[in-house]
Order: C-alpha cells, then structure tokens, then sequence
C-alpha cells in the first residue's frame, strides 16, 4: 500500500508539473517598436542610427556588439528570460538567425522608429508599418516551419511586446515644424493613439492575444534632454515629462477600449514611468551613483557614432551609470526596469 502510495505522489507530482508547464504558456516573445527594444535590425538597412560597434555591447554575451542601444541586453531579452523561454530575443533582419531561432522569439523593432510614418522618415529607418508587413512575412515562415496548426497556436500563445513612442515626441515633434504647425501636442497624442489603437487591432486579426504595450518613459530625464537644457540647471524638462504622463493616460483608456472590442485579446499597459524616475531620483538607492550623465563619451549628448571606441572619456563601469548613452539605459537599469514590468504587468501572462 505505503508503494502504491508513493507511486500516486510521483504521478500526481507529473501531472501538476505538467499543469504548471501548460499554465505558463507563453512559447514566444514578439517584439515591435524602437532603440528601447531593438536586437540589431538597423545593422541590416541604409541608416546612420546603428549601434554595431564597441563599446556598445561590451557586457553582452562575448562582449559582442549586436546593434542594442547599450552595454549589454535590453528588456526584450530580460523578459524572455523571465518567461523561461530563452536569455536573448535575435532580430529579425539578422542574417545569422533562421526561422528555428524565430519560432521562440524575434524582433521587428527599428532604432528611431515610431508610431508617426514621418518618425521613421527623419533617420531612415524602418516604419511602423512595415515592422507589421516582417510580422506577416514571418507567420508565413513559421507555418511551413511548425505546420499551420502549431504555428497558429504559437501565434496566439505568444506574448507580444511594443514599445515606441518617445521619438515621435523628441525627434520629430519637438525637432521639427511640420508636425506642430498641423497638430497641437494634444492632437499629436490623440494621432499617435489611433495609430496604435489600428496596429493593435491589426495584430488581433492576425492572431495576435497578449499584447504588453509600453507606456513612454520621463523622456524630460534623458542626459540628451537635460544636457539641452543645461542653462537652466541640467534637471529634468518638466515640458517633456508632462507630455508623456498625458500621453500614457491615453494608452490606458486606449487599452480599456481594445479590451472591451476585441474577441479574446488581453493587452496590458507596461508602464516604465514611475520606475524610471524613482531611479533618476533616487539613484543610490539602486546601486547606481550617476543620473544625469551617461556612461559614454562625455555623457551628454553623445549616441551611435559619437559613442565609438575612439572616444577616451567612456566610463569604466557602467554599472554606476542609470544610462549607458544620452539616449538609452544600461544594462543594469534596463534589468531593474524588466524585472518591475514582469512583476507588476505581465505576470498575468506567466
Ligand atoms: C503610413 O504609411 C503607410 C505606407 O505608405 C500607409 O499605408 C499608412 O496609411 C500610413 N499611416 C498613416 C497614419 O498615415
Ligand atoms: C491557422 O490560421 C489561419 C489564419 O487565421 C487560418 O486561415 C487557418 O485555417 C488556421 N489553420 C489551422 C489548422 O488552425
């Protein structure tokens, strides 16, 4: 009796093993949008905005630089990570990946991209909604890969990850004048909204049922923004900040919307905001003893090609550092941010 009692506890250990396995379902990481969260698919196109070169990526695996926008990995691979599905999410442009690599996760995202067509005009980079036509040409990679039925539950099982926004605001908006003389910033809002609110159905029709939409960051805190603003102080442009709370209160009503009228979809608002500014504000508190200035060059306004090996002022240990260039954080921020948005918004999909 005590042996066939043992033997239950073994299978009933299985079977719940294999309930946890099949409760945590999600076989695949998607990526859309910008720098935050591309893996290296500017290396591929005709742009200036690329970041292939050292000292990007000198504490990724093998201290290889992939074109991520920073010293090491970005959320996407965190995520990922935390998901159990795999530590690095490749881009989909990458000659070195196939659609074997693909079918766990892949990255559509574009450095300097952003909801607005005109974004993605001013660096040459790739848009939106072509972004959309990769996804496509990938669904049909991934049937003749895993077959239609797999496939199409590797597609709606999938968490799907979009973050852009910031440089429809600090390289087009704020940068140039034919968006402000057609919009004021409340109707560029309200433009950039209805974009995301047609991708998102776009991708529901798709297959698409887990969706994490990424709020804007204080993009006013950014050492780029701060260093423009150096005049008055070097702190935060408050303009800049209010602009993306005012914009991520729209996400959330759009995303209250989408829930509500489509079928089946569970979209979810990651918001790296208030995590990010406890951290600027706060910067010893997480291990870090630099908010204002990055990691590289001079720390102010240097990106992508300013920020090369050549350049004799880049910091030793970035570590210290909430941001690795004026524009985007380091390794460590970018894990401290990953690890909050798991916890407190995707969870739901764990
Ligand atoms: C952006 O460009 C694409 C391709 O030309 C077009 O289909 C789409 O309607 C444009 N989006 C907006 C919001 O104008
Ligand atoms: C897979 O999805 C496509 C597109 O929605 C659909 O046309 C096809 O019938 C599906 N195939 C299977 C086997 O579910």
């Amino acid at each position: 009796m005590a042996h066939n009692n043992v033997i239950s506890c073994l299978l009933l250990a299985q079977l719940l093993l294999l309930v946890v396995q099949i409760g945590a379902k999600v076989p695949a990481i998607i990526v859309f949008g910008d720098s935050s969260v591309d893996a290296g698919n500017n290396n591929q196109i005709s742009t200036i905005l690329k970041s292939n070169f050292k000292p990007y990526g000198r504490d990724f695996i093998g201290g290889k630089p992939t074109g991520r926008f920073s010293n090491g990995r970005i959320p996407p691979d965190f995520i990922s990570e935390a998901f159990g599905v795999k530590p690095t999410v490749p881009a989909y442009l990458d000659p070195m990946y196939g659609i074997s690599d693909f079918a766990t996760g892949v990255c559509f995202a574009s450095a300097g991209t952003g909801y607005d067509n005109a974004t993605s005009d001013v660096l040459s980079v790739i848009p939106l909604w072509k972004e959309l036509q990769y996804y496509k040409d990938y669904q049909k990679k991934l049937r003749r890969y895993l077959g239609d039925k797999k496939a199409n539950e590797t597609l709606s099982e999938a968490l799907y990850l979009m973050s852009l926004g910031t440089n429809d605001f600090l390289e087009n908006y704020y940068t140039f004048s034919g968006r402000p003389s057609k919009f004021s910033v409340g109707q560029y809002e309200d433009f950039l909204i209805g974009i995301a609110g047609n991708f998102i159905t776009e991708l529901h029709g798709l297959g698409a049922r887990k969706v994490s939409l990424g709020g804007l960051p204080p993009m006013g805190c950014l050492p780029l923004e701060r260093t423009t603003n150096f005049m008055t102080g070097s702190v935060c442009v408050e303009e800049y900040n209010n602009v993306a709370r005012e914009f991520n209160g729209k996400l959330q009503g759009l995303i209250l919307k989408l829930n509500s009228e489509l079928q089946g979809i569970k979209v979810v608002y990651s918001n790296p905001f208030d995590i990010m500014l406890d951290i600027i504000q706060n910067p010893s508190s997480f291990g870090f003893e630099d908010a204002a200035v990055a990691c590289c060059a001079t720390g102010m306004f240097e990106m992508g090609y300013m920020c090369d090996r050549l350049n004799p002022f880049t910091c030793t240990d970035a570590n210290k550092y909430i941001f690795w260039d004026s524009f985007h954080p380091t390794e460590k921020t970018n894990k401290i941010i990953s690890d909050h948005v798991v916890k407190n918004c995707l969870s739901v999909f764990l």
